[in-house]
């Protein structure tokens, strides 16, 4: 009775419109819309510093939001400052579907992490509209808000944001209280922004891979089986600031030195275990800063990885006893402020099957693999099920002007988005 349901659902929406297997994205307008949002927040490298929260940022949504407008989409802004552009569904019993990525990027990042998918997401959109082909589920495209600060938008909507995190600064220099209100949601309200678990029939992006691993096998299409968590622990070194050319340097309370010792045991804890696990240290702000004087106080930014969220909080313990030993060497104290930690997670076999068979039926390659990028699916999880797309970056950079992902890449991946999305509708 459903298959009979959905064969009749399906030729009522057909009525006038192209076949839903044979559509295809236009990857020239993806391009060419790659090409334009790229202008916002352009730096000299080559490529762009769209900072959530700052002018280039906003400029960049009022874009992506005029080519939802031009795809037939319904463009909202939920209360937590994500965007939302909705196609009805002909079926009203059924959950929305949801897919979409982000377009903030990091300080001098470049023209293709999270832009590919929130594009293609747009063009799927616009096919559909174009083909005039109504889906049986009403489809989101979604652009979440700071991706990059730390899956905030996608985490609004799921597990929620608490006061911690609002008044954390994001790289732009406002809070993210502020920014969330810049982007148009209400800080206030942000519990009417959540979703429930099981609100959603599911999630898809499609991203960069920001690894090398396809482009070096060769294969077209990465089918992601889950994404790494992610903890975030500032730092703060305490010791003395004096005078470099009079203190001895048996008497010193020198905090850099204790950063870069910490910063030695960080790498080897990391390496110490066998596993893709990674550890970081990115960045660094030393006080006063001068040639001459003893360094009095360090804070440095480690980040920890790895698809096992209980290795992650192994690591963080043994750097934690490990910074006890080093503060003590030369009389310095270590403090780890409360880590912010995201977590992983795996995407649904299901969606993972269905994207696997639909790129093959569309004559790619695919790989089954991780990933080591944290990204907006791994939030939605929280509420429903997700899949990822993944297509080469080549020589495997990312987070770098010098990011780079071939036009007939992003191509397939859109085309494998497009008709996963087809397939999905179709089969669920
Ligand atoms: C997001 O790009 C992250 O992995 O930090
Ligand atoms: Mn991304
Ligand atoms: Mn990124």
């Amino acid at each position: 009775m459903k298959a009979l349901c959905v064969v009749l659902t399906c030729c009522v929406s057909l009525a006038g419109a192209q076949a839903p297997d044979s559509l295809r994205v236009n990857g020239a307008r993806i391009s060419q819309h790659l090409q334009a949002l790229s202008e916002f927040g352009k730096n000299p490298q080559g490529g762009v510093s769209r900072l959530a929260y700052s002018d280039a940022d906003h400029q960049g949504r009022e874009y992506a939001m005029r080519l939802m407008r031009e795809a037939g989409l319904d463009v909202s802004i939920d209360l937590a400052g994500n965007i939302v552009g909705s196609r009805a569904g002909s079926d009203a019993g059924l959950k929305p579907l949801l897919i979409g990525s982000h377009i903030d990027s990091v300080p001098e990042g470049g023209n293709y992490d999270g832009d590919v998918g929130s594009l293609s997401a747009i063009e799927v959109a616009q096919r559909l509209e174009e083909a005039h082909i109504k889906l049986r589920h009403a489809l989101q495209v979604i652009i979440f808000q700071n991706e990059e600060g730390g899956t905030i938008g996608s985490k609004a909507i799921t597990s929620g944001l608490d006061d911690k995190l609002l008044n954390l600064k994001a790289n732009s220099g406002k809070t993210i209280r502020e920014g969330t209100a810049l982007c148009g949601g209400d800080p206030n309200r942000l519990a009417e922004a959540r979703r429930a678990p099981g609100s959603i029939a599911g999630y898809f992006e499609l991203h960069i891979e920001q690894g090398g691993t396809l482009e070096q096998h060769k294969i077209n299409i990465g089918v992601v089986e889950g994404i790494v968590g992610i903890l975030h622990s500032e730092v703060t070194i305490e010791g003395f600031s004096n005078h470099a050319g009079t203190t001895p340097m048996d008497q010193r309370r020198d905090t850099l030195l204790s950063a870069a010792r910490f910063i030695e045991k960080v790498n080897q804890v990391v390496t110490s275990i066998p596993g893709r696990q990674v550890g970081t240290v990115g960045w660094i702000r030393v006080q006063p800063g001068a040639y001459n004087v003893v360094p009095g106080k360090t804070v440095l930014g480690l980040e920890l990885r790895d698809l096992d969220a209980s290795k992650v909080e192994t690591m963080f313990n043994r750097i934690r006893d490990k910074a006890k030993k080093i503060g003590a060497m030369n009389n310095t104290s270590f403090n780890f402020s409360e880590p912010i930690v995201t977590h992983p997670a795996l995407t649904d076999a299901s969606f993972q099957k269905l994207i696997d068979t639909t790129a093959k039926g569309l004559g790619l390659t695919t790989k089954l693999m991780p990933s080591g990028a944290g990204h907006d699916a791994q939030e939605i999880a929280v509420i429903g099920p997700v899949g990822m797309i993944f297509v080469p970056s080549i020589g495997g950079i990312s987070h770098s002007p010098k990011e780079f992902s071939t036009p007939s890449d992003i191509e397939n991946g859109a085309k494998v988005l497009l008709q996963t999305v087809v397939s999905f509708d179709r089969l669920k």
